[in-house]
């Protein structure tokens, strides 16, 4: 079990990879929150919109992008989103997906958070930071609630700054 302790609130992680422990705990949730806020007002004060990834990118996005006060946008699998779509492909573990984002919901220019549950080999969160930089935005951070270090994700990301709250 890894224990994060902030203020009064600890936050559990009973099951390797398993969020919903995470969700089940309204403390937690409130913890995994402030936390991203803390690190996004401290490092990134200009933030436009925070994007988060299908499915359980959309579990934490939202809320954060709330707390900024700012838009959220979400990354969806192939075929999901209505309207005209940018789309880019990449490889999973023992597959190819395509992730696709609405075309008008990054203005160039804008700055922008991707926020996720998981890091793992990268290739989500690479595709996703690609779609950004289609649009001429700029990614400013990929922001996630647990990181499999060995599997060295964040060497995908290159320049992208990575900020995980728990590290396997
Ligand atoms: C999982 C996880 C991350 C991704 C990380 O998503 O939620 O998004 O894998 O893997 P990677 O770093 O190797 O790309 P998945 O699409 O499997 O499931 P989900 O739809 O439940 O989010
Ligand atoms: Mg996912």
């Amino acid at each position: 079990m890894i224990s994060l302790q902030r203020g009064f609130h600890s936050i559990c992680v009973c099951y390797l990879r398993d969020i919903c422990p995470i969700l089940k705990d309204p403390k937690a949730l409130a913890a995994v929150t402030d936390l991203f806020e803390e690190h996004v007002r401290r490092s990134y004060p200009q933030v436009d919109l925070v994007v988060g990834l299908d499915a359980r990118g959309f579990l934490f996005g939202p809320l954060l992008a709330q707390r900024l006060g700012v838009g959220f946008a979400p990354i969806r699998k192939k075929g999901k989103l209505p309207g005209p779509t940018l789309s880019v492909s990449y490889s999973l573990e023992y597959a190819k997906a395509e992730a696709e984002m609405q075309e008008d919901a990054v203005s160039a220019g804008q700055k922008v958070l991707i926020v996720d549950d998981l890091l793992a080999t990268g290739g989500t969160l690479h595709a996703a930071c690609e779609l950004i930089k289609q649009q001429k935005a700029e990614v400013l951070a990929c922001l996630v609630v647990i990181e499999l270090k060995y599997l060295n994700g964040s060497e995908k990301l290159q320049s992208t700054p990575v900020f995980s709250l728990i590290q396997y």
